[in-house]
């Protein structure tokens, strides 16, 4: 079993800034498990499958298979062979995972993949049920979240940087519809392990919270 720390919360809460962060200092690997789903999101894609055809999108898990990689230390996703990793963080994908993720046949795809890594090397896993369902006897759980308003403005800034025209409420609102989605769904939702650690970044520097969860590393 490897040593593994489970690091949830809500969308924009920057889990994979600080999960990559903890992972570099431990010399652990860093999964991105957001990634997975995307890639299944890009699988029903491929398939002109709309977010709301459920039957079509659980039908299609059959014919899926998804694995990761790493080059330079940088997790890689594999659909069905090919790297998809360039084109995880479309909005569309991004809108396909976060509607398929709530059905439990998505789920139970990629559940295995999960433990099995976590099973074989020491990990810094995030998601949204690493510590309550994927790995309930992680070593280490943080539960790592932060306002609204300080989720949009971060992603309000990635946007602006790259040049894409944007506005801050229209991105508060779909960071909260996000949210709901993700707390009030049937299989496996957002919530906090009992035994996770809150952590809200929301006037935290990233060095801080990363001091913190490593501090919490036995
Ligand atoms: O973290 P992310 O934005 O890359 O995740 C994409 C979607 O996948 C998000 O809407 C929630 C879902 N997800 C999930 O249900 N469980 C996980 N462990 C990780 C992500």
């Amino acid at each position: 079993m490897g040593y593994n720390i489970a690091i949830d919360g809500p969308a924009g809460a920057g889990k994979s800034t600080i999960a990559k962060r903890v992972a570099k200092e431990k010399g652990y690997i860093y999964v991105d498990t957001g990634a997975m789903y995307r890639a299944l999101a890009i699988h029903f894609l491929k398939k002109n499958i709309l977010p709301e055809e459920t039957e079509k999108i659980t039908d299609a898990c059959k014919d899926a298979d998804v694995s990761i990689g790493y080059v330079d230390g940088l997790q890689q996703v594999y659909l069905n062979g090919e790297n998809v990793t360039s084109q995880l963080r479309e909005e569309a994908v991004g809108n396909m995972a976060s509607v398929s993720s709530a059905l439990p046949k998505v789920r139970e795809q990629l559940l295995e993949l999960q433990r099995t890594l976590a099973r074989e090397k020491d990990v810094v896993m995030d998601g949204r049920d690493i510590g309550t369902n994927i790995l309930p006897d992680a070593d280490v759980k943080v539960y790592l979240t932060a306002s609204v308003l300080t989720r949009a403005k971060r992603r309000y800034a990635e946007l602006k940087e790259k040049g894409i025209a944007c506005d801050l409420e229209q991105i508060a609102h779909d960071i909260e519809e996000r949210d709901w989605r993700d707390m009030n769904r049937e299989t496996a939702p957002l919530c906090q392990a009992a035994d996770a650690v809150y952590v809200d970044s929301s006037d935290m520097t990233i060095e801080e919270v990363v001091e913190t969860i490593i501090h919490l590393c036995k």
